[in-house]
Formats: C-alpha cells, structure tokens, sequence
C-alpha cells in the first residue's frame, strides 16, 4: 500500500507537477468524464479557518468525480473540543478516500498525514496554499502557453502561506520566481532555501528584495495577497504600503504581464481596483481553476494511492 499526500508544494516533482497540470487542462475541457469517486465515496473536507472558494472548489470538484463532499467545521467537530489529530485520522480512514485540510500549524497537517492511510490535502495552512498555486500555475499556462522561463513577481507579505507555496511551486515550474516584501518580513529562510535549491534543477531562480520596482521589472506575472491573513487579524500594514499592486508596478512589468490574485481581495490595500477589475487580471480564471486544478490532484493522488 502506498499513499501520497499533498501537504506542500514539493511533495509533486516538477516532472510529476507537470502530470498534474496536463490532466487540469483535460478535467477542464472533459469536465464531467472523470469519475473516480463514483460510488459515491467520500473525501473529508475539514475546515478549521473561513473559505469560500476552497470549500466551493472541494465541494463541487468531490461530486463531479461522482463522490460524496462530507464538510466539517472545527465549530461542529470534536476536533475543535479537543479530540487528537491521530484519534481522527484514524477514524476518517475507514471511511473516506482522501481527506482534504485547512488548518493552521504545518505540523497538524503532516501530524494526520502520519496518522493515516489515504491522501491528505492541504487545503491551506499558516506556512503553504500548494493547491492554490496549481490553480495559478493552470491560469499561467493558459495565458502564457507554458511555465518554463517564465518570471512571476509577488508583492506583499514575504512571511505567508502564499509567497511560500509561489517560492516552492514556482521553482518546481522551471520559473524566475521573485518575492517582493519588506526586508522586517522576509520568506522563511528553509522555504527560500529548498526553492533554490528546486531552482537550480528545474533552470528557475529565486529572489528575495524589498525593492518592489525592481522585482516588477519586466515580470511576466504580478501575484500578490492580502496584507491580513486568517488569524492576524489587528495586524499594522503600515509596512506593506510600498509592495501594493497598482498601475505604477503594473507599468514596469512586461507589456503582456498578467495579474494574479487569490482572492478575497481588498481593493485599495494590496491592489487597486483599477488593476484587479482591468484588462490585465486574470483573478476570475484563477478561481475557476481551483476547481479543475483540484480535481486532477484528487485523481492523481487516489490513481497512486493503492
Ligand atoms: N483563495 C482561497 O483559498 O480562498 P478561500 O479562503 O475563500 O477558500
Ligand atoms: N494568506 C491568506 C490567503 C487566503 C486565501 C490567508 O492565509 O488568509
């Protein structure tokens, strides 16, 4: 029996990153040909933060593969009184296919990954948000024809989950992957560190700068997210102001450059309103391809997961 799981962006290889993305596209175009889950079985989808499109995308995606979404709250579960993260995985293991996770700490996420015997998903924690950069790397693909060689600039918060999971999948894709934050709140150093080192295989670069001007120059693509993650809620965003997205960054970036956002957005902070609603974003692509992006991964991992 072997099992893979999806709990960071370098858990796929760029070889199998690539399988992923390819069968995105299919899952795309032959939206309700692929059923795997029929039956139905089940797949956990377990929230212990907020989400729209995440649970949006899980949801739908689960059924389109003709299984059965069973969506947990940490509200409504025992996990949220205390029950352990081992207790649960073993109980959703005699009963689900793969088990999809949005939690806080890193570690909980592999701790139930070690707890179990199908896939686990992050479908979010404070350090990655792997499957959100598959989604960005399909609307990349669709708009730009390929990865390779491409140069993607993210602006904003260099210490979150999404300037993380763009470092390590970024570098997975063969990109130039450039993280503009300021220098108080850089990208973890071991993040920074294994993107590298992916880099240096897949013929990518990584950066690291507190000059955003410098970082958009020429950018293929200008990412970014909001200066408020979940949980840090109150925090000053003072520091943040140089890094926002507006038509100035937009202006350096290459002529054909497209704008990516995870959304939710909050116009006037990280992007303006004349960027994120303009001829260059590309944020409505993105968050339709959480759904096919998640899909394949559900298909890819429960196809190695005998
Ligand atoms: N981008 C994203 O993960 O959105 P939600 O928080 O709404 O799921
Ligand atoms: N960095 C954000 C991403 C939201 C999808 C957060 O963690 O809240």
């Amino acid at each position: 029996m072997t099992v893979r799981h999806f709990l960071r962006d370098d858990d796929l290889a760029p070889a199998e990153q690539a399988a992923v993305l390819d069968l995105a596209a299919q899952v795309k175009k032959d939206r309700f040909a692929h059923r795997p889950l029929e039956g139905p079985r089940s797949v956990a989808v377990l929230f212990d933060k907020p989400s729209t499109r995440t649970r949006l995308s899980f949801t739908a995606g689960i059924a389109e593969l003709g299984g059965n979404p069973l969506v947990m709250d940490a509200g409504t579960s025992q996990l949220g009184r205390g029950e352990t993260i081992a207790d649960t995985a073993r109980v959703l293991e005699r009963q689900v296919a793969a088990i999809v996770w949005r939690t806080a700490g890193q570690e909980r996420i592999e701790e139930m990954a070690a707890g179990t015997a199908v896939p686990v998903v992050n479908a979010l924690t404070d350090e990655f948000h792997p499957c959100q950069i598959l989604a960005d790397l399909q609307t990349v693909r669709e708009a730009k024809g390929g990865l390779a060689g491409a140069t993607l600039a993210y602006f904003g918060d260099g210490a979150n989950n999404m300037a993380h999971s763009y470092l390590l999948g970024c570098a997975t894709a063969g990109m130039h992957v450039r993280v503009a934050a300021p220098a108080s709140l850089p990208p973890d150093p071991a993040v920074v560190a294994r993107a590298t080192e992916i880099a240096a295989a897949t013929g990518g670069s990584v950066a690291v700068t507190d000059d955003a001007a410098r970082a958009a120059a020429g950018a293929d693509i200008l990412a970014t997210d909001t200066w408020v993650s979940m949980g840090e809620e109150g925090k000053d965003t003072s520091r943040y102001e140089p890094y926002q997205v507006n038509e100035d960054l937009l202006g350096r970036a290459d002529p054909a450059a497209i704008v990516l956002h995870c959304l939710p957005a909050y116009r006037g902070k990280e992007i303006t309103a004349g960027v994120l609603d303009g001829p260059r974003s590309r944020v409505w692509d993105e968050a339709e391809n959480r759904l096919h992006a998640q899909k394949a991964l559900l298909v890819w991992l429960l196809e190695r997961s005998r």
